[in-house]
């Protein structure tokens, strides 16, 4: 078997791309889960973009073990720089540097020479090994390339030192067996490409990520990069989970293997949805609510004689516990503790008394309470403790007349409480609550879904926020109140705002 090497570049191309700020300790959060989960490389942020990525990058090469931590630059040496400083900390540091090498990118964006780009990724490539020994050079928009310049770029890097060479489809136009061919193509034609690792990293535009990610490791790449959940520039990167599940599924086809838990898959997911306030699909592959749901009679009738019938994957082998017991209020102490385990939730003893008392009232509120349930308490808590907190709401409305909010918070310790008119319940409390935390920030998107089954369920919201120009910052809230969790959100992203 060959070894697949696992690259995530979830806090990079999927971070960036969609405008959302996520902050330090969330970073960390998924850093140390990516690790859990077994990928092999971290990229963990563009430094030279931001201070804010620098100081994410700089923190996570610091704090996170276990993995390469990688960070990405452009070929130009202050953005080389910055990436070295950034990753001085790491115990296993890479950077990613590279250059667009399609006619397009080349003429149009870089107003570049084919000989100039050359020299600039090879010279990037010197630059970074002046600071350590794995570097990686991407060739933008390879795919849209003439592969005898691509051949040419990439020997020129791998003179110069390069460890990985990376393939991206970076605008995602590639078909499966095209992108084949191209990988085929370079194990072939380029001098030393046997010294080197070949990475391919795939975008989603014609929903081919998947597919052409694998076709490239069956033409012998052996690094695969993409997200989790596939978020990322505009239809996104590959679904790392998808590529996984495929090769777990069929390894013989595939030859290779990896160092991944796929029982960690699922709590990577949950915690990269809820972080960044991007939900993921029901219809899914391998990580969606209804993947391993059998809804028609005649599936159901199958999988009861004969599990394999319609499943091809074992839901326990992602993370996802088959038989979903419900607790009550009458459950102990014991059981949810025991539950949270099974549901990949490790929590201490004080932690477990602070999560019971709200087990506790939600199970008195809505009687049966769902794995969905403490999924979301859990998430909730986690949430939570950022300095503002809701103390009360009430809010007056009669459907045809302007709503009325009343709203007291706890904001360092003082408690406030004010009041205003909006269009709505919503928009009252949202009013309100700008005129007590005196933030000034848009509104850029408002959603709210319920958790879980029946009338009571939890509402799960989430708000996006903005914040100067370019910082979009994601809350979330639950609540069996729709209103107090719209608050919660609200609250909970204007609290993210150093
Ligand atoms: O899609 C792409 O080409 C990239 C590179 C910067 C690696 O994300
Ligand atoms: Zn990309």
């Amino acid at each position: 078997m060959r070894r697949l090497y696992i690259f995530d570049t979830t806090l990079r191309d999927g971070e960036q791309s969609l405008g959302i700020t996520l902050n330090v300790k969330e970073k960390l959060e998924i850093g140390r889960q990516l690790v859990k989960l077994g990928v092999d490389v971290i990229e963990a942020g563009f430094p030279a973009s931001s201070p804010g990525d620098l100081e994410s990058v700089r923190t996570i090469a610091r704090e996170v073990k276990g993995a390469i931590i990688c960070g990405l630059s452009r070929a130009v040496p202050p953005d080389i720089d910055c990436c070295a400083e950034a990753l001085r900390e790491a115990e296993q540091p890479r950077i990613h540097t590279g250059i667009a090498v399609s006619p397009v990118h080349m003429e149009k964006k870089l107003q570049m020479t084919p000989e100039q780009v050359v020299e600039a990724a090879a010279g990037a490539v010197k630059h970074a090994k002046k600071y350590m020994s794995d570097v990686e050079f991407y060739a933008e928009d390879a795919f849209r390339s003439d592969p005898r310049f691509l051949v040419r770029v990439l020997e020129a890097v791998i003179a110069a030192g390069a460890t990985v060479v990376n393939i991206p489809d970076t605008v995602g136009y590639a078909t499966p067996w095209e992108y084949g061919e191209l990988i085929d193509y370079v194990m072939n034609h380029v001098k030393g490409i046997e010294n080197v690792v070949v990475s391919i990293h795939c975008h989603n535009d014609l929903g081919m990520a998947t597919a052409n990610s694998l076709t490239g490791i069956k033409a012998g790449a052996s690094q695969i990069e993409g997200t989790i959940n596939g978020i990322g520039e505009r239809a996104g990167n590959t679904s790392l989970e998808e590529v996984i599940m495929a090769i777990y599924t069929q390894q013989a086809r595939y030859g290779v293997e990896t160092r991944i838990n796929t029982r960690e898959i699922a709590a990577t997911s949950r915690l990269v949805s809820r972080v960044t306030g991007v939900p993921v699909p029901k219809h899914k592959a391998i990580v969606g609510a209804n993947a391993f749901m059998h809804a028609s009679g005649i599936h159901q009738d199958g999988v009861l004689k004969e599990k394999t019938t319609y499943e091809i994957i074992d839901p326990e082998v992602v993370g996802i516990p088959r038989n979903s017991i419900v607790l009550t209020a009458r459950s102990g102490r014991h059981a949810l503790k025991h539950r949270l385990e099974e549901l990949g939730y490790r929590v201490s003893q004080d932690e477990l008394e602070n999560v019971y008392q709200k087990f506790l009232r939600l199970a008195d509120s809505k009687r049966e309470v769902f794995d969905d349930d403490l999924h979301a308490i859990m998430g909730h808590a986690i949430a939570n403790g950022n300095g503002i907190i809701l103390e009360n709401l009430s809010v007056s409305s009669s459907g045809a007349t302007a709503a009325t909010a009343t709203v007291t918070l706890e904001i360092e310790q003082q408690t406030v409480t004010d009041a205003a008119v909006g269009n709505g319940p919503v928009d009252a409390v949202f009013k309100t609550i700008d005129r007590l935390v005196k933030k000034p920030v848009k509104l850029e998107e408002y959603t709210l879904r319920s958790v879980s089954q029946g009338s009571e369920a939890l509402g799960d919201a989430t708000v996006k926020v903005r914040w100067n120009e370019n910082s979009l910052i994601v809350g979330r809230g639950i609540s069996t109140d729709v209103i107090e969790a719209s608050a919660k959100a609200y609250i909970n992203a204007l609290s993210k705002i150093k």
